[in-house]
């Protein structure tokens, strides 16, 4: 099992760093136990070259690989794609996600269209000094079921200025257990074959959209969703899946009564 853990705080060992880092030994201890092979690597953002978007929408109509950016992104989306499950963490800054991972996020957005991470888990993690990280979280959540991720997990730390490694286990121990032993669940029992109500509905928006794109201009994401086998009016999810046909069939007509709305 490979854990790729995405971190945007710029403090080297801050609290963001500290608490991946208790959540990615829990994880390694859990697959010892299972006798399983499992490796974790950590990115962070701060340090790697990852440019401003320009907002030209090249990624969107031409590919990802026409981004007039020259930088190391594309290189990080590989190791989340050769990555069983992934860790987004960010420190929260003025109520939100830190300015590094909404750049971040945003270079990315071509996955809103083409969504390639079906078959992964992430798990979100967001630190704050004392104040609520709700508005963090839904901002890295709503990008993950855009892009087609399984979140199992999310976790809110209330670490203050600086917490102390012991502080961090004798106060939160637990929370970063339950998230390990979540992120270890969901990749070992593919969890991610059994989408939720709400993923089955995004995908179901997302095709209706595509559906309904492709019939008057051939676009380069209706291409990307017509060679998946997606646009199939069969097609219910990004990957062959598990989930219970009643809850598929309400998803379904709930997704397209939502793209009524906003198509
Ligand atoms: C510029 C800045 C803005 C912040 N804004 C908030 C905030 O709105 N609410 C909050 O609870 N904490 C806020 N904090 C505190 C951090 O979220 C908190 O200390 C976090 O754990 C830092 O993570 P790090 O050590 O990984 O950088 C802010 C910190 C900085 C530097």
């Amino acid at each position: 099992m490979r854990i790729i853990s995405i971190i945007s705080s710029a403090r080297k060992n801050g609290n963001t760093e500290r608490i991946v880092k208790h959540i990615e030994e829990d994880f390694l201890y859990m697959s010892i136990e299972k006798g399983l092979k499992a490796e974790c690597e950590q990115i962070h953002l701060a340090d790697s070259d990852i440019k401003l978007c320009r907002g030209c929408r090249v990624c969107f109509d031409k590919g990802e690989d026409f981004c007039p950016l020259k930088d190391t992104l594309l290189n990080i989306r590989d190791k989340i794609i050769q990555a069983d499950g992934v860790i987004f963490a960010s420190p929260v800054y003025v109520e939100d996600i830190n300015g590094i991972m909404k750049n971040w996020i945003d270079r990315m957005a071509f996955n809103c269209h083409r969504p390639a991470f079906a078959h992964k888990t992430a798990v979100i993690v967001v630190t704050s000094g004392g104040g609520s990280s709700n508005h963090s979280i839904k901002t890295i959540k709503s990008a993950l079921l855009t892009w087609g991720f399984h979140v199992s997990a999310q976790g809110k730390f209330r670490a203050g200025a600086l917490m102390e490694n012991d502080q961090i286990k004798s106060r939160y121990g637990n929370d970063i257990k339950v998230i390990a032993n979540k992120l270890f669940s969901s990749i070992h029992d593919h969890r991610a074959e059994y989408p939720s109500f709400y993923s089955l509905m995004v995908f179901k928006v997302q095709q209706k959209c595509w559906q309904k794109v492709i019939k008057e201009q051939n676009t380069f994401d209706c291409s990307y969703w017509e060679n998946k086998g997606w646009l199939e009016k069969t097609c219910s999810y990004y990957i062959p899946h598990n989930s219970n046909p009643i809850k598929i069939k309400l998803a379904r007509i709930a997704g397209s009564i939502i793209s009524i709305f906003f198509l």
